[in-house]
């Protein structure tokens, strides 16, 4: 059951449905379940796919994701589940919007996920104009996040969540855990439009402190989700302190959220290597015909 006090929404960070279902009957609740090409890469039937050297056909790789969305969708269906669009160095924002309107179509509960690069928040600022719901991913600045408020101003709470990688900046010894800290506290300045989904989360304590933090929502894989669950849910008390170890923290900038998206620098090595990774995986999957 759903701990009374726990604020936070708990997504699945997953490609494969069965872990969904076993899940659900773990923990008594999921709000929503976050895919990218990565897990959809990973998922149990398209593995086996690879390994016997039948990989998918474009047409084919794009009705097993909507398949396999739909499967997640139909056991979470008051929940949101974020479904990514295919974005390289050289997709352009109309590319990646055409994309999402098409996912936007396979559920009535996704979120579209679009990369923060600059033609991601492209792509964003026309999709909220539209109604779609997204997620903005590969999230690993302060200024990043700022654009993705700046650009969606005319979204409503709930239509649109930034993902910052926490996993990955603590990859680089950097202390992800003071990202998701520094954007809270810049957001709170805000209008609260957007909701900050805390992502690559690795272990136990990224978790517990993301909901002392009081991220909006947590996306974390299978494995920490069920120790969680087999611990019997535990949030994190008065006394909770997270250890940074030997991190090298990132500090908090006083940056402004009311100018225009374009201002804010966008750039970021781990975004541009997040996408080469993603579309890399995905690829993968595909034939050459
Ligand atoms: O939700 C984002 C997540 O899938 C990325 O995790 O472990 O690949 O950094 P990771």
């Amino acid at each position: 059951m759903r701990p009374a006090n726990l604020k936070t929404k708990i997504f699945l960070d997953g490609g494969d449905p069965d872990e969904t279902k076993t899940l659900i009957k773990l923990l008594g609740f999921l709000d929503g379940q976050t895919t990218n090409p990565t897990l959809i890469s990973k998922n149990p039937e398209a593995k086996k796919r690879i390994e016997t050297g039948n990989k998918f056909s474009e047409d084919e790789i794009i009705r097993f994701y909507q398949k396999t969305v739909r499967e997640i969708s139909s056991l979470i269906p008051e929940g949101s589940v974020s479904v990514e669009v295919y974005a390289d160095a050289y997709t352009n924002a109309e590319t990646m919007l055409r994309q999402g309107k098409e996912m936007f179509s396979w559920i009535p509960n996704a979120h579209i996920k679009f990369p923060c690069s600059a033609e991601g928040l492209r792509a964003a600022e026309q999709a909220v104009k539209g109604g779609m719901r997204i997620n903005m991913t590969l999230c690993f600045s302060q200024e990043q996040a700022a654009a993705v408020y700046a650009a969606t101003r005319s979204a409503k709470k709930g239509d649109v969540f930034v993902s910052p990688f926490i996993g990955r900046l603590d990859d680089r010894n950097e202390n992800g855990m003071d990202l998701i800290r520094n954007i809270l506290k810049m957001y709170a300045r805000g209008d609260g439009h957007v909701e900050v989904l805390t992502a690559s989360v690795r272990k136990p304590d990224h978790l517990l402190y993301a909901l002392k933090l009081g991220s909006d929502i947590i996306t974390a894989p299978y494995p920490i989700l069920k120790e969680w669950g087999e611990k019997g849910l535990p949030l994190p008390g008065d006394k909770y302190v997270y250890d940074a170890g030997a991190l090298k923290p990132i500090f908090y900038k006083a940056v402004d959220l009311s100018r225009h998206w374009q201002v804010y620098d966008l750039t970021h090595d781990l975004t541009a290597g997040g996408m080469e990774k993603f579309s890399g995986d995905w690829n993968a999957l595909i034939r050459k015909s």
